[in-house]
């Protein structure tokens, strides 16, 4: 094993080891709307479950060089905002999303995405999505950034889940309809790969 200290490298090796160690990661397609009215959406594969009880669920916003990415600065303006699950059919079109445009300009409808109105937030989400997530702010933190320039953690507490049908059966998601795609390091994603079931020791 080799050591070593993330104090002595840059900010480029740290993301490296990170993004390639914490493998597979969900990804989120996050729409948020601006206090103009556009509505931005954009992928990020540092989220995760925070609680089931109550649902949460947290979001990691970077702040390269210091600078708000438009999806926190229009979260931490409107409170809320709609996560949906990055799966083998949308995902060439949230790809498209992740290019840098003026706030004023939807990547949403550049990608060729559907807006849908949502029923607890006036965020709308998108049709392109087996699983659909509304949330509100439930916290946002503001990390790091004295000396390097951090990110905003939020946080969301989930007010209504929209699943599709066809991907659900008694309550549970077959991981195999749902067909989620993952983030690896780099350009690198993955797709559900052999499933395995094992009893837990009592
Ligand atoms: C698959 C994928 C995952 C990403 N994950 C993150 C992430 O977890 N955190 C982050 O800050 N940016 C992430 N990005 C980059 C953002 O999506 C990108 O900066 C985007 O332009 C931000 O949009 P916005 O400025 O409209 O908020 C990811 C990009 C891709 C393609």
């Amino acid at each position: 094993m080799i050591a070593i200290d993330p104090k002595q490298l840059t900010e480029r090796e740290n993301y490296k080891f990170l993004i390639g160690s914490i493998i597979p990661r969900p990804i989120a397609f996050v729409t948020t709307q601006s206090q103009e009215g556009v509505v931005n959406g954009a992928p990020f594969s540092f989220f995760n479950i925070v609680s089931s009880n109550p649902p949460m669920i947290s979001v990691s916003i970077q702040r390269p060089g210091g600078h708000v990415k438009d999806t926190a600065r229009n979260i931490l303006a409107g409170k809320e905002f709609v996560v949906h699950i990055v799966d083998t059919d949308n995902v060439e079109k949230i790809n498209e999303t992740a290019a840098n445009l003026p706030p004023e300009e939807s990547e949403i409808l550049r990608a060729g995405l559907t807006l849908v109105n949502s029923t607890h937030v006036k965020v709308p989400g998108v049709k392109e999505s087996k699983v659909r997530i509304e949330c509100v702010l439930e916290q946002a933190l503001e990390l790091g950034g004295d000396t390097e320039p951090g990110c905003d953690f939020i946080i969301g507490k989930v007010v209504q889940f929209h699943i599709d049908e066809a991907i659900c059966e008694e309550g549970r998601i077959d991981p195999h309809e749902l067909g989620a795609v993952s983030r690896l390091a780099g350009n690198d994603y993955a797709e559900i790969g052999k499933v395995f079931t094992m009893e837990r020791p009592q």
